[in-house]
């Protein structure tokens, strides 16, 4: 069969699947969350052992009112997903750890959990001295609830699996202290290989609806400012290069996803590309600054954390694209979240996560 005709085949599966569930009630009673600070709803906070922190103010101000571990003013992309589908935002799975332990919780929440640690990477050694908590030790968490039987099977089937991660492994290879051993496509490569690996895992624990999202410019970020070879008039070339390269080829991956695994269906969210219209179009989307973070200092505001001592704050974070040093504000992260929700095919692809959450019978 040729590919073209592989495509209508499989528009017109979808299609008549769409069709038969199109009256049926949306059906994913859970999200299972994984990958950095994008999605990071507190676990490094009740992780004692790790220094990559956002638990004091002025993170959290504008929503919660005070500082969850979340890094950035308020919700992220997938507190927004959550309540898009009309589920409580999901406990970082340390939180739950330890309530379970001290018997303040009898078993796991039924919405799902939260595995995600702000400056982890694909890569084991990314951040490792901050202790943070890399993909494959949140696999490895996920796994043992599964194994203990803490999540139902029939729940895993039709929950969603959000997935992001790699933004700080590209970061970390342009760092100044140690030069890199691998060449850019071969640390790329050596990043998919832990996506490949991720996604075996999950199918095999049971997941059948995967959400995988694109990295964002990451050179674009503040915090570049900190690099000395970097520019600080535009965004940091080489760096986004690797970001595209890396994300043609997580979304060769996720194509290949229901051909190689019976029975699951994937998503790829374009966030490089969301967020780069954000920084073409300012005015179009409300951001009056799209290159300094609102909270933090010197250079771009990328030079200081957020709330450590000295930190300046702008006092219109609405208008900001970027929170603080590495990370977006709120209203960017809810931008983005619409655009994953209910977007077109240039956001996310082949269909939106409204329509994975809804409209797919598995
Ligand atoms: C923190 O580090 C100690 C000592 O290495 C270790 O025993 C403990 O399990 C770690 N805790 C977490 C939450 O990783
Ligand atoms: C149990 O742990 C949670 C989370 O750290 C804490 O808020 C709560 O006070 C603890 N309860 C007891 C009885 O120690
Ligand atoms: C990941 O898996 C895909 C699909 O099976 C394969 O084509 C690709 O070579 C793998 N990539 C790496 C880096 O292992
Ligand atoms: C805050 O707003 C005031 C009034 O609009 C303005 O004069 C001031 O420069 C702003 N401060 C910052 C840090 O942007």
């Amino acid at each position: 069969m040729s590919s073209s005709s592989m495509d209508l085949l499989f528009t017109l599966l979808l299609l008549a699947s769409s069709v038969a569930l199109a009256k049926s009630s949306p059906s994913v009673p859970a999200i299972f969350t994984f990958g950095d600070s994008i999605f990071d709803a507190g676990n490094n906070h009740f992780n004692k052992n790790c220094t990559a922190q956002a638990d004091f103010p002025p993170y959290g101000s504008s929503f919660f009112h005070r500082p969850t571990g979340r890094f950035t003013n308020g919700r992220t992309v997938a507190d927004f997903i959550a309540q898009f589908l009309g589920l409580p935002l999901q406990k970082p799975y340390m939180e739950l750890q330890i309530q379970i332990s001290n018997g303040t919780l009898e078993r796991l929440p039924s919405n799902g959990v939260n595995f995600a640690s702000a400056g982890s990477g694909l890569l084991l050694d990314t951040n490792k001295v901050m202790g943070v908590t890399p993909i494959q030790i949140q696999l490895q968490q996920f796994q043992t609830l599964v194994e203990q039987n803490q999540i139902e099977k029939s729940i895993i089937k039709e929950s969603l699996f959000l997935f992001e991660s790699g933004s700080n492994d590209i970061f970390n290879y342009f760092l100044p202290f140690d030069t890199p051993t691998l060449s850019p496509d071969e640390y790329v490569n050596a990043m998919l290989t832990q996506v490949n690996s991720t996604i075996d895992q999950i199918y095999k624990l049971g997941a059948r609806r995967i959400a995988l999202f694109s990295l964002g410019p990451v050179g674009c970020v503040p915090a570049r400012a900190l690099l000395p070879n970097a520019p600080t008039d535009k965004c940091f070339g080489k760096m986004n290069v690797m970001a595209k390269t890396f994300n043609r080829r997580l979304e060769d991956i996720v194509n290949i996803i229901p051909i190689k695994y019976p029975g699951a269906i994937a998503v790829f969210g374009a966030v490089y590309g969301i967020t780069h219209r954000f920084q073409t179009f300012p005015a179009r989307y409300g951001f009056s600054d799209v290159s300094n973070a609102c909270c933090g200092d010197g250079t771009l505001g990328g030079l200081m954390q957020c709330g450590k001592e000295g930190y300046k704050i702008c006092n219109n974070s609405n208008e900001f694209l970027f929170w603080d040093f590495y990370h977006p504000t709120e209203r960017t992260y809810h931008l983005m979240s619409k655009a994953l929700w209910n977007g077109n095919k240039n956001q996310i692809r082949p269909f939106n996560l409204m329509a994975l959450a809804t409209n797919i019978t598995l």
